[in-house]
């Protein structure tokens, strides 16, 4: 069942349901995934917790009083598309800046997370709570929606009780039920063949290349993007690739692997037909150029075997060359934690 069913029960305000989404998702989807240990977290066990969850809960519910009327899903929708605007780092209200860059979610979940395929966030209600290995604890939509407030907005956490955390994360379980109601030839991604990692170190000068002849046109000659008006304020029509209002290096998008993999499937927007050696490679240029840095990095992936093979900053637990852990090869990578994991 999904949080948002209970949409259809009479009586119930919007603001109710909001407030039930916040409190209960959580709890419905936790029986789904009650096959994964909550990672030692130390507020289990909640005796706040409602008395129908027969799931391991990691934490309390979130607080259910005083949820604001325009809380609301519309409201999240408008601050995943228009974030600069009304999250961004020029907003007249400093109390009300949390994002540190001038993206917004929807440069890259593509049509606010509604366009099916890569970095869609149509099903994202039910693949929480889970295990995060960057955190090393169990994570809620509310926590990656700050994971990428902090990383990919170069940001601060939204608090949690908020009303702009509440409608993005009623906003993002609102899609779930509209993802239900597509239709098959609707629900598949009109995206060229996923993204296969080839057997060879990226090569920054062939992405130099494939980046003049195939992004600069609408990113830049220097990657910084294109104002949407003379304002920053107002964000940009083509966003920064890197510089001071793109993602820092503590995001996924950082990675090469998971930039590869999203740029061959989106980009060039309205035209996607790199190759995985293009994307590769492209990727790596990219991400080899100056970004904001987030603190404390190191204290990412408390298991340090559970680093993803391309996560671009150490410590690591090999003995690989940070270099290639940032532009490959990757299968002797790969190789090696396979074979650790055998003789586990
Ligand atoms: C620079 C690109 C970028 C921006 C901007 C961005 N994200 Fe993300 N987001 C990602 C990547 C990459 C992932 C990880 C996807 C994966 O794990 O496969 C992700 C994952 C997520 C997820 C988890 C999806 C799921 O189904 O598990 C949520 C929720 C999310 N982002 C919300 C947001 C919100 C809200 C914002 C704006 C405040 C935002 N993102 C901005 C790149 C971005
Ligand atoms: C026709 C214009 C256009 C071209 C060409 C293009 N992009 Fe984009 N790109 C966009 C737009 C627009 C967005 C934001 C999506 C949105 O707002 O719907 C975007 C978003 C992105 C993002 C995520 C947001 C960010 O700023 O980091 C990445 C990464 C990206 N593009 C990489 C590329 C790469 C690499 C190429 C070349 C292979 C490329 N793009 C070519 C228009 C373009």
């Amino acid at each position: 069942m999904s949080p948002n069913e209970s949409r259809g029960l009479p009586g119930l305000a919007g603001i109710v349901i909001v407030t039930l989404a916040i409190g209960g998702a959580a709890v419905v989807a936790g029986l789904r995934y009650s096959a994964v240990e909550p990672g030692g977290s130390s507020d289990a066990a909640s005796p706040t917790a409602p008395a129908n969850s027969g799931a391991e809960r990691p934490r309390p519910p979130r607080p259910v009083t005083d949820v604001p009327e325009h809380a609301t899903e519309e409201y999240g929708r408008r601050l995943v598309a228009q974030t600069v605007e009304l999250l961004g780092p020029d907003h007249p209200d400093p109390t009300r800046r949390y994002s540190g860059g001038r993206l917004n979610c929807a440069s890259c979940h593509l049509a606010t997370g509604t366009d099916p395929g890569t970095l869609a966030l149509l099903q994202t209600a039910e693949h929480y709570p889970r295990f995060s290995g960057r955190a090393g604890n169990m994570t809620d939509v509310e926590d990656r929606i700050n994971e990428c407030m902090q990383r990919s907005m170069n940001g601060k956490p939204l608090p949690l009780d908020s009303p702009e955390m509440i409608a993005i994360a009623a906003y993002l379980r609102s899609l779930g039920s509209r993802y239900e109601a597509m239709g098959a030839s609707l629900k598949k991604a009109s995206e060229p063949p996923a993204f296969k990692t080839p057997k060879r170190a990226a090569s920054l000068e062939a992405g130099q290349t494939v980046y003049g002849a195939r992004c600069s046109v609408c990113h830049g000659n220097d990657g910084l993007g294109l104002l949407a008006t003379g304002e920053k304020a107002k964000g940009y029509l083509f966003p920064p690739l890197w510089g001071p209002d793109s993602f820092n290096n503590g995001a996924g998008m950082h990675r090469v692997l998971t930039a590869a993999r999203f740029i061959k499937a989106r980009m060039p927007l309205g035209e996607a037909t790199l190759t995985d050696d293009e994307a590769f490679d492209v990727a790596a240029y990219i991400n080899a150029q100056p970004r904001p840095e987030m603190p404390n990095l190191e204290q990412d992936y408390p298991d340090k075997t559970a680093k993803p093979v391309d996560n671009p900053y150490g410590p690591f637990a090999d003995d690989f060359p940070l270099e290639q852990h940032r532009v490959g090869p990757f299968q002797p990578i790969e190789e090696h934690y396979k074979a650790l994991k055998k003789t586990k």
